[in-house]
């Protein structure tokens, strides 16, 4: 017999929570605990968003609530005027909070910084002038390629406050990839940092910066705030090149906020869809503001005057805009921000983080609680974690193990766990549970959330009912979701409103069980979810192509343990080239140089054939069968069936 004292396995964890209550201390003082929100949301969805919408500070009240009759285009809040920068500083300060920490800001090298809520207002209003100076106007395009720090926050409010339409490019994107993004939003400015500390070594952003530019003409200046004060970047200077705190010191700290329409676009965020062009997802003012104002305070619970709350999310993410930015700072409250890896110095410094500033809410994404997990149970106990009172997670599918481990590793046993499923399109969190009412099973983000209705469907479009599986839609509008894709209607349409007409198709599969709770069981397109984040199989395939040594290839989403997937090429070189290890991990690299290290294959195979079916369509699902050593599936539809085997031999070869 075991006794209480000694450690429980993950079996023993996953047996005592089949299902998780929210705990009576959580309940009583929860933000909700009525169940009855949702028949009511669902009674009257627009009346559910208004109420919302009506906490928001608003210039000029809206005339209607939502219009639909222009679908898939939809507008909410028409009329409304008002500016996010308002809601998230100004309301804060005016109301007595100005001393409030907005950010408690720590560097990797252990450097940190505390930032009230009036600093946050003076920074904006001093960077919103400075782009005045620079001639950005209402509607301008401006790119953000800067690290984890609050200037990139300021930036971000700095564009909403004179309406100039900003766009953050995650700082481990190639300079081929921000040069693409700046190209298709034609941006005039691009506000950088000179570089960034990740692993203990100064990452050069500049250099990426200037490469990027060349071909950019567009980009009329390039912004630079100094993280290393000159010694992080060796690039030179250009002569687009102006130095943030040359230009934002000798502003005023006063900048009237732009009246906005609540329909003016916000900004554009790119993400992976299944060709090789990524998609500048547009996101509007009100409706945005609304939902993310709303999910936020539901979720997280969030109680403004007492939490600490850290999302380890990047700013330049779909997660770090909403729940970030937006989302906490329009609720008002204090958030931890880290600039860093989670293991540097060691693998304990995201909890000596939360011991540090007495985290309440922690939320992440699975990938991180899978390498917390492998890393060792003695890091987070060496630790005081006992502030923490509510966990979440994102970007994937929660194995259930990780869940456990999760609730009892990191919450004490005591933490609800909210399992957030939502997409850069959707803009907010959209299945969730509600931590004062839902009773939780681990791997399943339960339910829509109030006002949010999802449906599961067949392959004709027809509605299943009961416990099944299907793939999941959205069939009603909502006031944070995506109003289009930058520069292009056409795609918009057919990407999420053609398959099933009238609805919206996020490209995920799901399965509902006995108790009416969803299981998102990942994408059924040709995106694939890397560590919580979305690449496109196409877009690697492009940059393999584009090695000279390269005829064809194909690339695959494999399971890998803690990333969630991998991807994984299979190239058939030109001939002339010979297949090698060197060559292998030279084609490796060209991706990494070419996207971004995220989006680099786990490794590379050479092959002579690639599965096509008789009209030229390369089968993945064979491919993915031989790379997890599966029992390869249907393949009647083959061209030529033969063509497995080789691959297959050739993969177990090197595979060892
Ligand atoms: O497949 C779903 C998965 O991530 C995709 C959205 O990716 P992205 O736009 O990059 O946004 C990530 C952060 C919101 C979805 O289509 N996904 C996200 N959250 C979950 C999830 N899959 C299962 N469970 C989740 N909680």
């Amino acid at each position: 017999m075991s006794s209480s004292s000694e450690p429980k396995t993950i079996d023993t964890l996953l047996r005592e929570h089949r299902h998780f209550a929210p705990p009576q201390d959580f309940v009583a003082q929860a933000n909700t605990s009525d169940p009855t929100i949702y028949e009511q949301a669902d009674a009257n969805p627009e009346t559910w968003w208004a109420s919302w919408a009506e906490k928001l500070e608003w210039m000029k009240p809206w005339e209607q609530i939502s219009d639909w009759s222009n679908a898939p285009y939809a507008k909410w809040f028409l009329g409304g005027k008002l500016n996010a920068s308002v809601q998230c500083l100004d309301g804060h300060v005016a109301a007595g909070h100005g001393a409030r920490v907005a950010y408690y800001w720590e560097g990797e090298p252990g450097d940190a910084r505390t930032i009230t809520y009036q600093e946050m207002l003076d920074g904006v209003c001093r960077t919103a002038n400075a782009l005045k100076e620079l001639n950005i106007q209402k509607g301008d395009r401006v790119t953000l390629y800067m690290p984890m720090v609050p200037e990139l926050a300021m930036a971000v409010l700095a564009c909403t406050r004179i309406g100039a339409i900003f766009s953050v490019v995650f700082a481990g994107f190639s300079s081929t990839s921000l040069k693409d993004r700046i190209q298709d939003q034609e941006a005039r400015l691009v506000i950088c940092a000179d570089g960034c500390w990740r692993r203990g070594k100064l990452l050069d952003l500049k250099t990426v910066v200037n490469e990027a530019i060349e071909a950019c003409p567009s980009v009329e200046k390039v912004m630079i705030w100094q993280r290393g004060k000159g010694i992080t970047s060796s690039a030179p200077a250009t002569d687009r090149d102006v130095d943030w705190d040359e230009v934002v010191d000798r502003q005023s700290s006063q900048c009237a906020p732009a009246e906005q329409d609540a329909e003016d676009p916000l900004f554009i965020l790119y993400t992976s869809g299944t060709t090789g062009k990524p998609k500048g997802i547009l996101h509007t003012t009100g409706g945005y503001m609304t939902g993310v104002y709303a999910t936020t305070n539901l979720v997280f619970d969030l109680k403004t005057e007492t939490d600490v709350y850290w999302c380890t999310a990047d700013i330049g993410w779909i997660t770090g805009h909403s729940y970030i930015v937006f989302g906490p700072m329009a609720n008002g409250v204090t958030q931890v921000m880290y600039e860093g890896a989670p293991n540097h110095p060691g693998p304990d410094r995201f909890w000596e983080i939360c011991a540090k500033y007495g985290v309440t809410i922690f939320y992440t994404a699975p990938t991180a609680i899978r390498a917390f997990m492998k890393w060792g149970d003695e890091h987070p106990a060496t630790h005081d974690l006992s502030s923490l009172r509510l966990l979440g997670t994102v970007g994937e599918p929660i194995n259930p193990e990780a869940w456990v481990w999760y609730l009892h590793h990191i919450g004490g046993g005591r933490c609800p766990i909210v399992d957030t499923w939502w997409q850069t399109e959707t803009g907010g969190i959209m299945i969730t549970p509600l931590p004062g009412i839902t009773t939780t099973v681990p791997g399943s983000a339960t339910t829509p959330f109030p006002g949010i209705s999802a449906k599961l469907l067949d392959e004709d479009g027809n509605e299943v009912e009961g416990a099944n599986g299907g793939y999941l839609v959205l069939d009603r509008p909502w006031p944070h979701m995506l109003r289009g894709i930058w520069g292009d209607n056409e795609r918009f349409e057919e990407t999420y409103w053609s398959r099933f007409p009238g609805k919206y198709f996020p490209g995920d599969g799901a399965k509902r069980d006995e108790k009416g709770f969803l299981w998102v069981l990942g994408r059924v397109d040709d995106v694939m979810n890397v560590s919580g984040h979305r690449l496109s199989t196409m877009e690697i395939e492009s940059a393999l192509v584009d090695h000279e040594a390269v005829a064809e290839a194909a690339v695959i989403g494999v399971n890998h343990e803690l990333k969630g997937q991998a991807p994984v090429g299979f190239v058939i070189l030109r001939s002339g080239f010979e297949a090698s290890d060197a060559l292998a991990d030279d084609l490796r690299k060209h991706v990494g140089t070419l996207i971004g290290g995220l989006a680099r294959p786990e490794a590379v195979h050479f092959t002579p054939e690639l599965p096509k079916t008789r009209s030229g369509k390369i089968m993945r699902r064979l491919l993915r069968d031989v790379a997890e050593g599966k029992t390869i599936g249907d393949t009647t539809t083959l061209a030529d069936p033969g063509v497995l085997d080789g691959l297959r031999s050739e993969y177990e070869q090197r595979e060892g």
